[in-house]
């Protein structure tokens, strides 16, 4: 079987824990293609999916919110891993309950356009160059830092829960009949994706 890993990154971290990502299910005898959600020409090749997108306004960008609508069928008929990737860890103070209520958030908005076996909300990279003057301002107002909060611990035993689901080895459903799409009804989660 072979995984894909696929990610929607502006600035690089995103990237950067998607190969991770990879790198951990190789390690466990897996094979994984890392590659940009943009280049992935067949989704159908795949038996499992491990999705990330960086997190802008408190959503998936939208090239990553597209991908998860194009390939909806094929999503359907396998196992889905997402995770996210957001700057929770550079909150301080009492802005860091922020950042549990922003992964249920992308969570129930997730939750709407695929059914996953798990989310994570992962922290990234954040500099002064990624944002606006506007933004470094509210960023400085609210007391965060900017900085590499990249948490590979972290990352690194989330990856390794995937290698031992049994949800990994077994199509979910069939495919759908050509000619008939599914909805998102169908793409509703039957049990809800687990809290973190
Ligand atoms: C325009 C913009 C908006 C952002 N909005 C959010 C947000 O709503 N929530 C959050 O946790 N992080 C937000 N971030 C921080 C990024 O998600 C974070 O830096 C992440 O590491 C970006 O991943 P990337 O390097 O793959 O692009 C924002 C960053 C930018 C540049």
């Amino acid at each position: 079987m072979t995984i894909l890993v696929a990610y929607a990154s502006a600035h690089g971290s995103t990237r950067s824990i998607a190969g991770r990502i990879g790198a951990v299910l190789a390690g466990r005898g897996l094979r994984a293609d890392v590659r940009p959600m943009a280049e992935v020409e067949d989704a159908g090749a795949y038996e499992a999916f491990v999705l990330g997108s960086a997190i802008h306004d408190r959503a998936w960008l939208p090239e990553a919110l597209g991908f998860l609508a194009r390939e909806r069928d094929a999503l359907a008929c396998w196992p889905v891993w997402l995770f996210s990737v957001g700057m929770p860890a550079a909150l301080r103070g009492p802005w860091r309950h922020f950042g549990a209520k922003e992964e249920g958030l992308v969570r129930d908005d997730l939750r709407t356009r695929v059914t996953a076996v798990d989310h994570r909300l992962f922290s990234g990279v954040f500099l002064r160059e990624h944002t606006s003057l506007v933004g470094h301002l509210l960023f400085r107002a609210l007391g965060c830092r900017y900085g590499d909060y990249r948490d590979w611990p972290r990352i690194d035993a989330w990856a390794s829960t995937i290698t031992t689901r049994p949800a990994l080895f077994g199509r979910r459903r069939p495919r759908p009949r050509a000619g008939r799409p599914s909805t998102v009804e169908e793409n509703r989660p039957s049990r809800p994706l687990s809290p973190r």
